[in-house]
């Protein structure tokens, strides 16, 4: 079976933990000044204005699947006007046909926000085909040493990484984005990546979707103690909060309203979501789907209500504590 149906497949069976979310408690306000019509979702990012503070986070592409999931997930997109990512383009330097799988998102959705993706072994040549043939509002390299070393037939050399972002940071025109896949991000790493020039992080953190976990159940003999290994999103965001002018977006283990707003709170300046909208999309019908997001956004006005908040970018003002210590599970 191809690679990427096998990564649709158990991101779908993974078992999930406990959110490391829950060990962040937000204040509440039983006297709000705001009715439910005076919240504002509007989030800039980007250079742009979004209505909402979520975006579909990096997924698929690559095999006749994806393609199925890449057209839903961009009529989602086009329904909420929602920045949608793709999964990596590696795919397109062995099989150029597959680029309709990707496409069909801008066929679907031709005006939507969208970011392209490679790996950062991927040379700035790469980066710049991919962008010429995908023609995406901004690009993204993904950070996955854990992934691979945990895949058999995985990457081994990482030590070209750092030389590649370098230089997509001094070249790239479109906003230049570098996202884990779910392993977090400390701050030394977060403060590099700044100097070098890199605007947008995503800190892609551990709690939610494993890719170490996925590919140890394509091996015979798991890795298992690549599991465990990296930092929760929250923690990923405490430690990167205080890097500015960084823009810090959360992604990893967030698939409920409060997760986005405890993310926003802690730092986060948008909110990426990977499995939540591989389930809605795979689960329910695009009108359901639909309605069901809906819910989802009302329930980010209700939360914003309850913590006397009207904009998303006052959530960092709000009190929180952390149960049990600063370092999450
Ligand atoms: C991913 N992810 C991912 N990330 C990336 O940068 N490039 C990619 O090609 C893929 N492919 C991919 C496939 C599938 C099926 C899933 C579910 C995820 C990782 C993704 O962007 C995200 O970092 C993690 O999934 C963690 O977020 P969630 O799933 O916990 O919201």
């Amino acid at each position: 079976m191809n690679r990427k149906d096998d990564h649709i497949r158990y991101a779908l069976a993974q078992p999930q933990k406990e959110s490391p979310f829950s060990a962040i408690r937000l204040s509440y306000e039983a006297l709000p000044s705001f009715n439910v019509n005076d919240i504002n979702t509007d989030v800039s990012i980007f250079g742009t204005t979004f209505p909402y503070p979520i975006f579909i986070n990096a997924m698929t592409g690559g095999s006749k699947n994806a393609k199925k999931i890449n057209e839903r997930l961009a009529m989602l997109a086009n329904a909420f006007n929602l920045p949608m990512a793709l999964g990596s383009a590696s795919t397109l330097f062995e099989n150029p046909e597959m680029v309709e799988t990707f496409s069909i998102v801008k066929t679907v959705n031709p005006e939507g926000f969208l970011i392209a993706n490679l790996g950062a072994h991927h040379p700035i040549e790469n980066v710049e085909k991919v962008i010429q043939i995908l023609q995406p509002d901004a690009f993204e390299y993904h950070l996955n040493v854990a992934q691979e070393l945990a895949m058999p037939e995985g990457d081994r050399h990482f030590a070209s990484w750092s030389k590649n972002i370098q230089i997509a940071a001094k070249t790239l025109k479109i906003p230049f984005i570098v996202k884990e896949v779910g392993f977090g991000m400390n701050e030394h790493t977060m403060k590099r990546l700044h100097q070098w020039g890199v605007q947008y992080i995503n800190v892609g953190g551990k709690g939610g979707t494993n890719f170490a976990w996925i590919e140890n159940q394509r091996r015979t003999v798991p890795l298992q103690g690549l599991d465990d290994v990296g930092y929760s999103t929250p923690e990923s965001l405490l430690r990167g909060k205080a890097i500015t002018p960084l823009t810090l977006i959360a992604s990893g283990g967030i698939q409920t309203p409060m997760e986005v707003v405890k993310s926003l709170v802690l730092g986060a300046k948008m909110v990426g979501m990977s499995r939540y909208f591989l389930r809605l999309v795979t689960e329910n019908s695009h009108e359901d789907a639909v309605a069901l997001l809906q819910t989802f956004i009302e329930e980010i006005k209700a939360i914003m209500v309850t913590l006397n908040v009207n904009t998303i970018d006052k959530l960092p003002e709000v009190d929180y504590h952390i149960e049990g210590g600063l370092w999450i599970r």
